[in-house]
């Protein structure tokens, strides 16, 4: 029997598709549950692992990292414009943070009504973080929010249903209508074919582009979960949809190698962070910023300036960083007063600080304890992360959609919000670029505008697309071609990894890693790059798309693993381009492009937009005006 007459195919018809299973799937799930149900459609969602613990937040978190509190005006929607905009350095869409803004908090207000506990201060206000992050005890909150998500759709009967464990490679498409897209079961030797009016992309960003830090025997050990690889932007390149912001990747300071937040520390315990001698480099180095425009003289500092100001330091050789946390809740032991009520608050905050990393990080409390650092005693290695690509945090690459009717001038605004340029393909979360910091909150926010969007396009294109069955033979031939090339050759050799025929996806993960480090400013590189190794490093991405016909899959995890790095290369391949094109230093401590090291606001206050020819494979790479409906302060 031929691989292909191992598989079952399953073919679902829907009208509204939903890609991922994760804050923003399950935000768009819950909203369009809603809706669906007046209207009685169809709501259909697949995500490639188990929703209860899958995506950024399969660990859980110890903070909501966007919750404005407008209701007790303690914000104001422009306050968090200015503050995301400031954070990218001027290159963000106001209209989509503000839509995200205004709604926020309903959600997170929807959370605590499902179960989520949150810090609350003796008058039962929310703990804050900082300003805009509030605490909680988030070790479920996957849990909590997977379960409203599937209860919403239960609620729909037979017009309800979710798919776990089903990989998504390849959109269907009826010209520049999306109608669908292609999948198979990573647990049974099955192919599912989606067909549907409108589908929402929200299968996260990209980790392991770059050459990671841990390597051998700690891979896999990333900031950025190891299993979003990149799917959301190689469905809407490969659906033809324009992109934003890939240039734009996001470089976290973590506590070193287990990837502990940072957030708690210097926000809720006010630590500082030192080289070896104990200097505080963000003091030592700040004439530094009077290079960085209007940006380098905000506060809070722009998160790629902050990095900026450590690496000056670690160029230096004045490493190892960091976190002076003995010194920060001593600080605040202190204030209490008495001796008595000094030591109860040590031990309060001792507790604080490994419950930050229970709820979300588990592996840095393991590392802690088994490298006897005990956070009241002594200070804690911190260290600049690989690249990743994740535009809900503080990075912004993914696809250029439209803004709200009300508030988004005409140029960004296309019928209907979060619609891409793709007829009824949507994006939202890490799929959806420049709207930066909307964080696990704003992604289930910006989920539920998607949601809410993309039934109100089904309602006005009733038609479900047509679907060309020989493309859809073909793409399912083309699905699992690594396992036929596995099967065909693998008496080839003695070595089931090794072979003149074919590569598995683990050797091309790692040439691809060793490229991008070497020639786009990974780490590697200490995140440096310039024109001439951005093209060399093309050319080799082309001999990979090359060799990515050769990938071969001996099981379906496997053939998982190959799909991950196919849509890894695409995420390459497009970050490259953009970075290319931008001749400017614009993020310093994200990516510095040595000729060009400068900020250049008259040429490159602009967004970087892209586009894949799904026909001819060529990238057009142009700039696109930035409207904005708020200023910084000079
Ligand atoms: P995700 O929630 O990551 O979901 C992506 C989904 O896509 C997953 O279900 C995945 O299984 C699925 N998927 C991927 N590929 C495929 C495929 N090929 N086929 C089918 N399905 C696929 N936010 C906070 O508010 N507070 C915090 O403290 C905080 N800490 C964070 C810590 C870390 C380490 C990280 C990485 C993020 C943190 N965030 C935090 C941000 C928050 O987690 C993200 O903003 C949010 O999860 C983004 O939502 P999303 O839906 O875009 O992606
Ligand atoms: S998390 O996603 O892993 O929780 P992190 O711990 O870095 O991220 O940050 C949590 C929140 O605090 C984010 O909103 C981040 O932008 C903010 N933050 C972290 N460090 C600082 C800092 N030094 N100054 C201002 N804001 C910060």
């Amino acid at each position: 029997m031929s691989i292909r007459e191992q598989f079952e195919t399953v073919e679902i018809t829907t009208d509204l598709l939903i890609l991922g299973g994760g804050m923003s799937a399950c935000g768009a799930a819950f909203e369009a549950a809603h809706w669906a149900k007046e209207n009685k459609l169809k709501v259909t969602v697949v995500d490639k692992a188990a929703m209860d613990r899958s995506g950024a937040v399969a660990m859980g978190l110890s903070a909501i990292n966007m919750y404005l509190g407008l209701k007790d005006d303690q914000n104001s929607i422009e306050d968090y414009v200015k503050y995301v905009k400031n954070d990218l350095m001027g290159i963000t869409r106001d209209d989509l943070v503000a839509n995200i803004a205004r709604h926020v908090d309903g959600s997170v207000h929807l959370f605590e009504k499902w179960g989520l506990p949150i810090w609350k201060d003796d008058d039962g206000n929310y703990v804050r973080e900082g300003r805009w992050q509030v605490m909680i005890h988030g070790e479920s909150y996957k849990t909590i929010v997977a379960e409203a998500a599937k209860k919403a759709l239960e609620e729909l009967g037979e017009n309800g249903e979710y798919f776990e464990r089903v990989f998504i490679t390849n959109p269907i498409m009826d010209g520049n209508r999306v109608a669908g897209a292609i999948g198979f079961s990573v647990r049974e030797n099955k192919i599912y074919i989606f067909r549907a009016k409108a589908v929402i992309s929200a299968m996260g960003g990209a980790v392991h582009v770059f050459k990671p830090r841990n390597v051998g025997e700690g891979l896999g050990r990333s900031w950025y979960p190891p299993f979003n690889s990149g799917a959301s932007t190689y469905f809407t390149t490969k659906a033809g949809a324009e992109m934003t912001c890939q240039e734009v990747r996001f470089v976290p300071i973590r506590f070193k190698d287990g990837y502990g937040p940072v957030g708690a520390w210097y926000l809720l315990f006010k630590a500082k962070s030192t080289n070896a001698e104990g200097e505080d480099y963000m003091e030592m180095n700040r004439a530094e910023l009077e290079n960085w425009g209007v940006y380098g003289k905000s506060q809070p500092l722009p998160t790629n300036l902050r990095n900026h100001l450590m690496l000056i330091d670690e160029r230096k050789g004045k490493g190892p960083f960091y976190m002076q946390t003995a010194e920060a809740i001593k600080k605040i032991a202190e204030e209490e007063g008495d001796e008595m009520a000094a030591k109860r608050k040590l031990k309060h905050l001792e507790n604080e600080a490994w419950e930050d990393f229970l709820d979300m990080t588990i592996s840095q409390a393991l590392l802690w304890a088994s490298t006897d650092v005990a956070p009241e005693e002594k200070p804690s290695e911190i260290g600049a992360t690989e690249p990743y690509f994740i535009s809900s945090h503080s990075g912004a690459s993914g696809a250029w959609v439209s803004g709200p009717k009300d508030i988004s001038p005409e140029e960004y605004h296309w019928g209907y919000a979060n619609m891409t340029t793709v007829s009824g393909l949507f994006a939202c979360g890490d799929a959806s670029g420049a709207s930066s910091h909307k964080f696990s909150s704003g992604s289930f926010t910006e989920g539920r505008i998607a949601g809410k969007s993309a039934i109100d396009f089904i309602l006005d294109n009733k038609q479900l697309p047509s679907v060309d069955t020989s493309k859809i033979e073909e793409m399912t031939d083309e699905m699992l071609l690594p396992m036929a090339l596995f099967e065909q050759h693998k008496s080839h050799s003695t070595d089931r990894d090794i072979n003149p025929h074919f590569i598995k996806p683990k050797m091309f993960m790692f040439r691809l890693q060793k490229i991008m480090d070497e020639y786009a400013g990974g780490a590697g590189s200490s995140f440096m790059t310039s024109k001439k190794l951005m093209e060399k490093g093309l050319e080799f991405l082309k001999y990979m798309q090359e060799d990515s016909h050769k990938l071969a899959a001996e099981s379906l995890h496997e053939l998982m693993r190959v799909w991950e790095n196919i849509h890894r290369l695409y995420q390459a391949e497009s970050h490259i381009h953009s970075m290319l094109f931008r001749e400017e230093t614009r993020w310093p401590g994200y990516y510095f492009r040595t000729d060009f090291p400068k900020l250049n606001e008259g040429e490159w206050k602009c967004y970087v937009n892209s586009r894949r020819d799904p026909e001819t494979g060529e990238y057009s790479v142009f700039k696109k005006e930035m409207i904005e409906l708020v200023k910084l302060e000079e």
